[in-house]
C-alpha cells in the first residue's frame, strides 16, 4: 500500500488541517507524533528508504525499534494536507532507543520536529502506563497561553479553573492538567519535565508557549486539546468582563458530578476558595 493511502496517515493529515483551522499553528508552530502499530508498519514498509542514523537527543529504551509518523521541523501545519510527503516523515528508532532514521517522507529535505525528545519521552511514559496510547500533539492554543500570564502556574489552579468553565471538562480530563514553567523549548530538559507530568495527566501546559495532549487516537487527542482550549477561551472572556465570577460550579457539585459520571476527581483540585 502507498503510505498516503494508509488510514493512520490520513488521520494524521486531517488532524494537522483541523489544528491549522483552529488558529493554533501560526507559521511552523506545533508538532504531532504517532506511534505506528506493527500491522500498519507492515502494510506500508515496501515504500521505506532508510536514511542515516541521527541521535534523538535523549533515550527512550521502551520505544526501541518502533516506527513513528512525525511532523517536520520548521514545516507548516497548513501545508501538511497540501503536500504531506514534504512536511511529515516516518522515522524508525534503533534497538537502544537512542537514534532515529527517516525511512519515508520529508522528500524535499528536513528533519523531524525539534520537539522530538518531548514527543518520544511522552509516548514512552504513556506506552508504559497504557499501550493503547499512540498520539502526542503539541499546539500553540491561544487562550491557554493567555491564561499562563495571569493565573498562578500550578496544576491545581489550572485544573480547577478549566474544570469550572465547562461542565464536560472534569469528565473529559478527570486526572487534571499539569503545568511546566517557562523553559527553553526543543531540548531534553523540557522533555523530562513534560514526560514527568504525563505520568499523571494527558495534558501538559507549557507556560507562555502552548500545550501537549496525549491520547489513544487522533480523535481523542484532538478532542481533548479542543475541549481544554475552549474552556480556556470561556475563562478569558469571563476575566475580560470581570475579575470575579458571580456564580460557578462548587466543590460539592463536582463531587456529585463525579459520582453520576463515574469518574475519580482528585480532592486536591476541589479546594475551598
Ligand atoms: P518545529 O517546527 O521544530 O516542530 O517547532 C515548532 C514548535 O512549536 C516548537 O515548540
Ligand atoms: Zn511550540
Amino acid at each position: 500500500m502507498k503510505v498516503l493511502d494508509a488510514e493512520f496517515v490520513q488521520g494524521f493529515i486531517r488532524l494537522c488541517g483541523d489544528g491549522w483551522e483552529q488558529g493554533w499553528h501560526e507559521r511552523n508552530g506545533g508538532n504531532l507524533s504517532y506511534r505506528i502499530k506493527d500491522e500498519e508498519v507492515e502494510s506500508v514498509k515496501e515504500n521505506f528508504v532508510p536514511k542515516d542514523w541521527t541521535p534523538i537527543g535523549t533515550e527512550v529504551p521502551a520505544l526501541a525499534s518502533e516506527y513513528f509518523l512525525v511532523t517536520g521541523s520548521g514545516k507548516y501545519f497548513r501545508n501538511v494536507p497540501l503536500d504531506p510527503e514534504a512536511n511529515i516523515a516516518i522515522i524508525e528508532l534503533d534497538d537502544k532507543g537512542e537514534n532515529f532514521r527517516i525511512v519515508w517522507g520529508l522528500n524535499k529535505g528536513g528533519r523531524p520536529t525539534s520537539e522530538l525528545p518531548s514527543h518520544l519521552m511522552n509516548l514512552e511514559v504513556k506506552k508504559k502506563l497504557d499501550p493503547k496510547y499512540r498520539v502526542v500533539y503539541h499546539c500553540h492554543c491561544t487562550n491557554i497561553i493567555a491564561l499562563t500570564f495571569v493565573l498562578p502556574l500550578t496544576d491545581e489552579v489550572f485544573t480547577r479553573e478549566l474544570w469550572e468553565m465547562a461542565t464536560e471538562c472534569p469528565v473529559v480530563f478527570p486526572q487534571g492538567v499539569g503545568v511546566v514553567p517557562w523553559m527553553v523549548p526543543g531540548g531534553r530538559d523540557i522533555a523530562v519535565a513534560t514526560s514527568k507530568l504525563m505520568e499523571k495527566y494527558d495534558l501538559a501546559i507549557w507556560a507562555h508557549h502552548g500545550m501537549f495532549a496525549a491520547g489513544e487516537d487522533f480523535d481523542l487527542t484532538f478532542g481533548l486539546m479542543h475541549t481544554a482550549e475552549k474552556s480556556a477561551e470561556i475563562l478569558v472572556k469571563v476575566l475580560s468582563m470581570t475579575d470575579k465570577k458571580r456564580q460557578t460550579i462548587q466543590p460539592d457539585e463536582f463531587r456529585h458530578l463525579a459520582k453520576d459520571f463515574n469518574v475519580d476527581l482528585p480532592e486536591r483540585f476541589l479546594y475551598e476558595k
